[in-house]
């Protein structure tokens, strides 16, 4: 069924809410499908990019009625967000918390890659997406190796947990991250792609940037908060710029505001929690009148109709958690045998056996990594191996990459070192950590 937000008629902005309203209650992390975690994680992050970036547009313009308009929509974004953040439950650990966070990258970032149809922006999927992959593995050894919980058992056994590209692998020279934008007559589907993934990106990022550090049970978990926090960095760098960067900041507030329309409704399609959905169902309501606010605003001070940036308003298709659980497994696997020893490289992607000995990668990789024995995130498998004598995994099969099927070693070199040895930093790691 067609659904054009510009033509529904939306709720008022003034209508806050009290602190009774805003406090909603929790979900049962036990009981409660992945699935509406990973809505809660997505939408939560699309809040505070809607939030911040209406901060920024307020320090960019100087006119004080249309800064007065944005004060308004942001209190009512802050809000949004605030309710959405504390449906996390107080039982919640930090790491499960994460564990979560990185099966929505992985999920989210494979479904929206699958039906892509612009090639910067699928490969840019396709190259994160075995980043995050690979940190939820890591992640999850950690989770069982010090709190005792199985991870499979909080993704549902619907992704897979396993290797992807090494996290060690994956730390790149800045100018690495940045891509070509979309020009401006991009397809609507991959422009609210670009922005979906860079609040979902960002959220995470920011995740760690301030819990990371809260991380109470070893230093080894905090500094592989530390380490992936960084990838999370390079990950926000690589969205954004693919984002059509020609817009004027009101257009892209309108861009922004049609982006919440748009999710909201794709969560509340397939939401089988019925308390959660009643809320993406009101902030659905909200979000249709920040859209008619944020058009008004756009014919008032650019003297332009909303159809000048959006030509036509019917949501393309949804977003569906539910609908990419048949496929996405399988297409990761796909990808990970495909494009496993891919680095980036300026604008485009390199296989790690093509990259120039001089290449800046190389020297930044050796940089930040020093002796391999001492990175975080290979640190936390070689100590599950050594207690262990094999890593945690949740697989359904053999794993597509045959570098990465030993279970007794964590391979520190793939993605990383030229296949003939020809840029081989360091011998893989001892049991230091
Ligand atoms: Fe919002
Ligand atoms: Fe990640
Ligand atoms: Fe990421
Ligand atoms: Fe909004």
């Amino acid at each position: 069924m067609s659904f054009d937000p510009f033509r529904e008629k939306g709720g008022r902005v003034s209508a806050y809410e009290n602190w009774k309203q805003l406090y909603p209650r929790a979900y049962d992390k036990h009981a409660t499908d992945p699935k509406t975690k990973m809505r809660v994680i997505l939408m939560n992050g699309t809040e505070f990019e809607s939030q911040w970036f209406l901060h920024n547009m307020a320090r960019h313009v100087c006119d004080n009625d249309l800064r007065r308009e944005l004060a308004a929509v942001r209190r009512a974004e802050q809000q949004e967000q605030k309710k959405i953040s504390y449906l996390k439950p107080r039982d919640e650990t930090i790491l499960e918390t994460t564990i979560a966070y990185e099966q929505l990258a992985v999920e989210l970032t494979a479904l929206m890659a699958r039906c892509e149809k612009d090639t910067t922006v699928r490969r840019a999927l396709d190259f994160a997406l075995l980043e995050d992959f690979d940190h939820l593995y890591r992640y999850a050894d950690l989770l069982e190796m010090e709190c005792g919980v199985r991870a499979e058992t909080l993704v549902g056994k619907k992704t897979e947990i396993m290797p992807g590209r090494p996290t060690v692998s994956e730390h790149r020279d800045p100018p690495d991250d940045i891509k070509k934008p979309l020009p401006k007559n991009a397809p609507l589907l991959s422009k609210l792609h670009t922005m979906i993934i860079t609040a979902a990106e960002q959220q995470t990022m920011n995740f760690y940037m301030n819990c990371g550090a809260f991380y109470d049970v070893s230093d080894l978990g905090r500094k592989l908060f530390l380490e992936i926090g960084m990838i999370e960095e390079q990950h926000v760098s690589l969205y954004e710029s693919l984002q059509d960067a020609s817009t004027t900041w009101l257009e892209c507030w309108l861009m922004h505001e049609y982006t919440e329309c748009y999710l909201y409704y794709s969560m509340l399609a397939e939401e089988t929690d019925e308390k959660i959905k009643a809320i993406w169902s009101d902030h659905l309501e909200r979000e249709i009148g920040h859209l008619h606010v944020a058009a008004r605003m756009l014919e008032k001070y650019e003297h332009k109709h909303y159809s000048q940036v959006i030509a036509d308003g019917t949501f393309p298709e949804l977003i569906s958690f539910s609908a990419a659980e048949g496929g996405n497994m399988e297409y990761i696997r796909k990808v990970l045998r495909n494009t496993v020893e891919l680095t980036a490289d300026r604008e485009g992607y390199t296989n790690i056996s093509d990259v120039p000995e001089s290449s800046e990668f190389f020297r930044y990789n050796r940089r930040v990594n020093g002796a391999v024995a001492n990175v975080a995130s290979h640190g936390v498998i070689d100590r599950y191996i050594a207690e262990a004598g094999e890593d945690y995994r949740f697989q359904t099969g053999a794993h597509p990459v045959s570098q990465l099927r030993d279970r007794t070693c964590d391979n520190t070199e793939l993605g990383r070192t030229k296949p003939d040895g020809g840029s081989k930093p360091e011998k893989r790691g001892s049991r230091k950590n």
